[in-house]
């Protein structure tokens, strides 16, 4: 498998599946455009996808923001003149019980987990038709399943999924392939992001330990999925659950 001279955009690629998903593809010979918040961040992962030979082009910025996604697109191919694959991986939980939320965070909720992937793959759409690319939607388990994370969460990532199914459709003519990764509980920052303490992932760990007989998830695991999406040419519009066994146990 190589992704030499390949380019792949990443998005929340500053911390856990986004950040191991940058290194493995730099460990192929991809070159990198990756988008975080966290300048801090972001630099070292950008650190350690350049030790393994990788060009990064680093974009900060807030995925909330309609001018962001645009800007993400063009900067990736002013710098590298074209997109062979994308992965719309940025992503948070909302960590409140359904009755105390807001709109606004409901708002803030479907921007972040459907609108910043689905405008992201129009504005990359025209540079994936050149290349013959691929997209992968970082989903859930949650949105297969009631058992797991916030309903905004849960929902949207179902809308996520509905959108992988139908852009793959409407893509095949053009010989790009759509498909998404969906994780059961994966070992990384999201509950700093998500706004709650590691206690309450500890909690949510514990909680789930009994659902993943196959043991909680590292990154890298899902990074090896995305992986695998994106080389598999006859494989478009699945949603790949990769989940320790989670599903089959509730
Ligand atoms: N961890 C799990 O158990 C699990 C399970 C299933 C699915 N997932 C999904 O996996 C994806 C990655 O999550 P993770 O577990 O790797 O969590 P993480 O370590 O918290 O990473 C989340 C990434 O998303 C970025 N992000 C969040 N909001 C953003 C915004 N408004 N604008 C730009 N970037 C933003 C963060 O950037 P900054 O840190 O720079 O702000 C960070 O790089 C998410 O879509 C999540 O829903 C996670």
């Amino acid at each position: 498998m190589s992704f030499s001279g390949k380019v792949v955009i990443i998005t929340g690629a500053s911390s856990g599946i986004g950040a191991a998903t940058a290194i493995a593809f730099s460990k192929e010979g991809a070159k990198l455009s990756i988008c975080g918040r966290n300048k801090e961040r972001l630099s070292e992962t950008a650190k350690e996808c350049q030790e393994n030979g990788a060009e990064v082009l680093e974009i900060i910025g807030d995925l909330l923001e309609f001018e962001h996604l645009e800007h993400c697109i063009d900067k990736t191919v002013e710098k590298f003149s074209a997109i062979d694959v994308l992965i719309n991986n940025a992503g948070r939980s909302l960590a409140k019980p359904f009755e105390n939320t807001e709109e606004t965070d409901f708002d803030m909720m479907f921007r972040i987990l459907v609108r910043a992937p689905v405008f992201l793959c129009k504005y990359a759409l025209p540079h994936l038709k050149k290349t013959k690319g691929c997209v992968v939607n970082v989903s859930s388990v949650a949105s297969l399943c009631t058992k797991i994370g916030d309903l905004p969460y849960q929902m949207f990532k179902c809308a996520l999924n509905h959108f992988t199914k139908g852009f793959a459709a409407e893509c095949s003519p053009f010989g790009i392939r759509v498909n998404s990764i969906n994780p059961a509980v994966v070992m990384t920052r999201f509950a700093e992001t998500s706004g709650f303490s590691m206690e309450v992932m500890d909690k949510v760990v514990e909680r789930f330990k009994n659902n993943h007989p196959l043991g909680i998830i590292q990154p890298e695991t899902i990074a090896a999925g995305i992986m695998f999406l994106c080389t598999s040419p006859h494989i478009t519009g699945i949603l790949l659950p990769v989940d320790s066994g989670f599903l089959g146990t509730i």
